[in-house]
């Protein structure tokens, strides 16, 4: 957390090449991809079906990554390992989902079993890469929440996602007969805000979305902030060399260099958050991590 002391240099040193070792991962899925498609003949498509062949690349990448490996040679041992590293900052926050809640981009569904709680009503998850809509309806049936989990094939763009709510529900009649009403109770950004195409308008528009007194949940990895006393000039460089290689091209349109905290705080008008709890993890490292709750002005 936000007092973690850094780990050894030789530790600190090998961890930057995590997000190298994830890259190739994806690298190795969009090959993949691009040889299968060569293949069926079709050797125009990686310059006339680019995104197309993208998200196909990363839906595969991203469901191999989020499989859970088995812990021992026992094959009839299906124990999934505790979390780890950022992955443990999760559990305490989502734990405190309540109300009507939007999960955005929720991938394969890792977060679901975090949500079964009654308190929630109902889930709302716009998911754009719909390669990854099996597994997500797969994991929601497996949690038993299939009935109130709504999965939507839209990014969480306002103008994209509210058309999309009100063909699927009446969630959000309150809100177009007054949009202070807000639509949501809660909000989960779990490593999602480094994706949206306009973190910015993506965030004010989650603000507007919110109902006053809704809380904003989120884990985020971020911009190595090198000039604060935790932060790490050598991994902010090695951010900059991960992007320069493809990282966004490879992992989705994700960014490693987005400074989410400032945008988070500026939303609402600066003034807009009647709490803002927010800390810093790994802020060593080149995945560093912003985790907290911001509550809405009531
Ligand atoms: C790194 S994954 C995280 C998935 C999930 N939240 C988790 O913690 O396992 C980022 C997800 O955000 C989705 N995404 C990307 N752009 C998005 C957008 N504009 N709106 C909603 N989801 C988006 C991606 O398709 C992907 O599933």
């Amino acid at each position: 957390m936000s007092s973690e002391s850094p780990p050894p240099l030789f530790e600190r040193m090998s961890s930057l090449l995590d997000p190298g070792r994830i890259m190739l991962w994806a690298m190795s899925h969009y090959i993949q991809v691009f040889g299968e498609t060569i293949l069926k003949g079709q050797l125009l498509a990686p310059f006339t079906q680019t995104q197309k062949l993208r998200d196909e690349a990363f839906g595969r990448f991203w469901i191999d990554f989020t499989t859970p490996r088995q812990m021992s040679s026992d094959p009839n041992n299906t124990e999934i390992p505790p979390p780890v590293g950022s992955s443990a900052l999760i559990p305490p926050l989502l734990r405190t989902a309540s109300g009507v809640v939007l999960d955005i981009g929720p991938g394969t569904g890792t977060q679901m079993p975090l949500l079964t709680s009654p308190s929630i009503t109902a889930l709302y998850g716009p998911e754009p890469c719909t390669s990854l809509h099996g597994a997500l309806r797969a994991k929601a049936e497996a949690e038993g929440i299939s009935s109130k989990y709504h999965i939507l094939s839209t990014g969480v763009a306002a103008a994209d996602l509210v058309p999309a709510l009100r063909k699927t529900s009446g969630v959000v009649d309150a809100y177009d007969a007054d949009p202070a009403a807000g639509i949501f109770d809660t909000i989960l950004c779990v490593r999602v805000l480094c994706s949206v195409p306009q973190m910015e308008k993506t965030v004010d528009e989650l603000y507007a979305m919110l109902k006053p007194g809704g809380r904003l949940l989120v884990t985020e990895h971020v911009v190595n902030s090198w000039r604060r006393a935790k932060g790490s000039f050598v991994a902010r460089v090695v951010q900059g060399v991960y992007t320069l290689l493809g990282w966004r091209w490879f992992i989705g349109d994700c960014a490693l260099d987005r400074d989410t905290e400032a945008v988070l705080r500026a939303a609402g008008g600066g003034d807009g958050w009647e709490s803002v709890e927010l800390e810093r993890s790994f802020e060593w490292s080149a995945m560093p991590y912003l985790s907290g709750v911001l509550v809405k002005r009531g």
